[in-house]
């Protein structure tokens, strides 16, 4: 059941990550999730904020983020540049390189990840976290 909705408009200052890492943090442990999947989801939504930071040249973009009584829903959305499917890489874990590993980090940590991305549109992700699931 969805409980509250909660929504940031943030500027591309990459000092407003703790900002939203805190906020996120403070509702994850409202929920009551672990400090295991606490980390999990700030590491998660730090990785996807570097990627709008890094790889668009937008001023703002937005996160929401949607309480459960039994998930956390976070979307962050951007009016950037977009990608496709095959700039996203293929993560090998045998050959590892250099960077290349955000999405590969954020599908690891939260339970369920969509990206939805277009060309010269923008991008969104949308990551969620169960409660009470071990990974
Ligand atoms: N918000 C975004 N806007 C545009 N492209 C993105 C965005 N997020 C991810 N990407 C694309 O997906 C690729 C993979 O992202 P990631 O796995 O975090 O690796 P890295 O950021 O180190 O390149 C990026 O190189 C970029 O091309
Ligand atoms: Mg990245």
């Amino acid at each position: 059941m969805l409980l509250d909705t909660i929504k940031m408009e943030i500027s591309t200052n990459p000092e407003n990550i703790s900002i939203i890492r805190l906020t996120a943090s403070g509702i994850a442990n409202k929920i009551g999730f672990s400090i295991d999947d606490i980390e999990d989801i700030k590491v998660a939504i730090s990785e996807a904020c570097t990627n709008v930071i890094k790889h668009t040249k937008v001023d703002n973009f937005s996160i929401v983020f949607e309480i459960y009584d039994e998930k956390f829903i976070i979307i962050i959305s951007d009016d950037g540049i977009g990608c496709t499917k095959e700039s996203i890489p293929k993560v090998d874990l045998c050959n590892p390189k250099v960077g290349g590993l955000g999405i590969y980090i954020i599908k690891t940590l939260m339970d369920d990840v969509e990206i939805k991305s277009v060309k010269e549109k923008g991008t969104v992700i949308k990551m969620i976290k169960f409660l009470g699931v071990d990974n």
